[in-house]
């Protein structure tokens, strides 16, 4: 069903060293949803995440529980990663870690290729580091540390100590792209998103860009430099390129051409890594740089960035295990706007589960579905003549299709919901003002209720079509009660970029009893 435009979305590698946790879990979902949309809409598309497996920071964790770094990456992503994916429903294509040959091989073939072209350059190196980031901190981000790190300089993310290095290390030139690099924010505006990301990084930019120390030989967990093999590859820089290494960079020109460039989601957290070095890194190679990069906002909880260094962190399972799947992934979406922080709140969550799943959509849903089988033993009756109030219904699924694909075009999963849940309240409004039950008792109004039960059915089909990438689960479940895959064939299937136009689903179809789409929850 691909029609060409190609869509290829990625996810930041997570470090498999912290355990999964909501924050990681809302990224990995938002992509999921923009990837299912447009693989839905004929658009041929990739998703890629994976894990980001190198440096200090998993040298650490590894010598402190014992084993060596790959036996401790291969057990964190076997038992908590892998599993994240289907806690959540995710419909990757692909899997990266930095560990695999595929990504070695090619990451040191790039980092040569810069070298070939004069970019790379052998140089001294001291400042303080940050094992937490992987990163050598600007003035900016040190602070002094208070408690048992008084007197000692800090990271304003950590709140650690941080690291004197003093090393020889090979230097990237990033300080020559910089005119390149604010070009490209200006002919392409959307580069960077939203706004306030796109202000960020072009001011940072403007205020000077220093070479990048590109390599370590303090330690050796990480991929050898090629010309010096008492060095291995800074982590960020083997990092950033898996975006490469996984769709064929250095090996299989066809699917490189085919997939990149891609879009890049991030937490605004390392957005500096993946809008100014990342394209400068591709610039430098002469590869195409991103389509672009949007990061979203921070994750809240008790008003504090969540992390698991913190203490704040909460595992996803902790939310499916009692909601669901689908209930993850439409809360943190729609209740978030993308791009900007959000507070996560176990009340505001049951909150939303109650009103807008399981009243709003899902007793919808078993209505409309319940009527059908009450008035027309189970089988969708045919519209008679339309009236105004089912014209309008028609007009509001139209124009929701129409707006929720709008903005996933922006990146705004929150205000495609927003648009696709016109539809949900309207209906409710017009089964309430129309009244089925009133209609059934009156054999001269036969044609009218099933004009009005038909209105509803086909505006259940168009949301079980542009609900599907939020919600693929509740949204089989529905398709199937409506039993329309025997006359459109399966859900995942039906042209998203279609999903408005009235008079899909075929008179005849025979519907099945509904279990509740979102069932009452024990309260946490
Ligand atoms: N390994 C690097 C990324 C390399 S990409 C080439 C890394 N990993 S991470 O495990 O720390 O994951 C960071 C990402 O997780 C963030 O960019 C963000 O997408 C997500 N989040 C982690 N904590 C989060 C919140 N509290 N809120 C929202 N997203 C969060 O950085």
């Amino acid at each position: 069903m691909t029609s060409g435009r190609s869509f290829y979305i990625t996810t930041p590698i997570y470090y498999p060293s912290d355990l999964p946790h909501i924050g990681h879990g809302y990224t990995t979902v938002a992509v999921d949803t923009l990837a299912r949309w447009h693989r839905q809409a004929g658009d041929d598309t990739w998703m890629l995440t994976g894990t980001d497996e190198h440096g200090q920071k998993m040298l650490r964790a590894a010598a402190a529980n014992n084993v060596t770094p790959q036996e401790w990456v291969d057990k964190l992503v076997t038992e908590s990663w892998f599993p994240l994916l289907e806690t959540l429903d995710v419909a990757n294509d692909d899997f990266i870690r930095t560990t695999q040959p595929r990504h070695e091989e090619r990451v040191q073939q790039f980092v040569q290729a810069l070298f070939d072209r004069g970019y790379i350059y052998a140089g001294e190196y001291e400042a303080l580091y940050c094992v937490g980031c992987e990163e050598f901190k600007p003035e900016a981000e040190i602070v002094d540390g208070t408690g048992p790190f008084e007197g000692l300089k800090v990271c304003a993310i950590h709140s650690k100590p941080l690291e004197l290095l003093q090393e020889k290390n090979y230097f990237f030139k990033l300080s020559e792209f910089q005119d390149r690099l604010l070009e490209l924010y200006k002919t392409e505006p959307d580069f960077v998103r939203p706004e306030s990301a796109r202000n960020e990084v072009v001011s940072f930019v403007r205020s000077g860009l220093k070479d990048l120390s590109i390599s370590r030989s303090a330690f050796d967990w990480g991929i050898t430099v090629p010309w010096d093999s008492s060095h291995v590859i800074y982590v960020w820089v083997d990092a950033l390129l898996n975006y490469a290494t996984a769709v064929g960079y250095g090996n299989d020109p066809e699917q490189f051409a085919r997939r990149w460039p891609a879009f890049h989601v991030v937490g605004k957290d390392i957005l500096r890594f993946h809008a100014v070095i990342w394209p400068a890194m591709l610039m430098a190679a002469g590869l195409d740089v991103p389509r672009g990069v949007f990061a979203h906002g921070w994750l809240l909880v008790g008003g504090e960035k969540m992390s698991k260094s913190k203490l704040t962190g909460i595992a996803p399972t902790e939310i499916t295990d009692v909601f669901g799947s689908d209930a993850y992934r439409f809360y943190f979406l729609s209740a978030i706007a993308f791009g900007q922080d959000g507070s996560f709140s176990w009340e505001d969550l049951s909150a939303r589960y109650q009103a807008e799943l399981a009243n709003g959509f899902g007793n919808l849903a078993s209505r409309s579905v319940a009527m059908i089988e009450k008035y027309f033993d189970g089988v969708v009756p045919s519209a008679g003549a339309y009236a105004e109030v089912d014209l309008a219904i028609q007009k509001t699924v139209a124009d929701a299709a129409a707006a929720a694909d709008a903005a996933v075009e922006r990146f705004r999963i929150d205000e495609a919901i927003a648009a696709i849940w016109t539809i949900v309240d309207a209906l409710n409004g017009y089964i309430t003002e129309n009244e089925p039950w009133a209609l059934a008792k009156d054999e001269t109004q036969r044609e009218r209720l099933g004009t009005v039960l038909y209105t509803a059915a086909e505006g259940l089909r168009a949301l079980a079509v542009l609900l599907s990438p939020v919600m693929p689960s509740s949204t089989e479940k529905l398709w199937s009660a409506l039993g329309a895959a025997e006359g459109l064939g399966p859900l995942v299937d039906q042209p998203l970029r279609e999903a408005g136009e009235w008079g899909a689903l075929s008179a005849g179809a025979k519907v099945t009893v509904l279990t509740p789409l979102f069932p009452r929850v024990e309260q946490a």
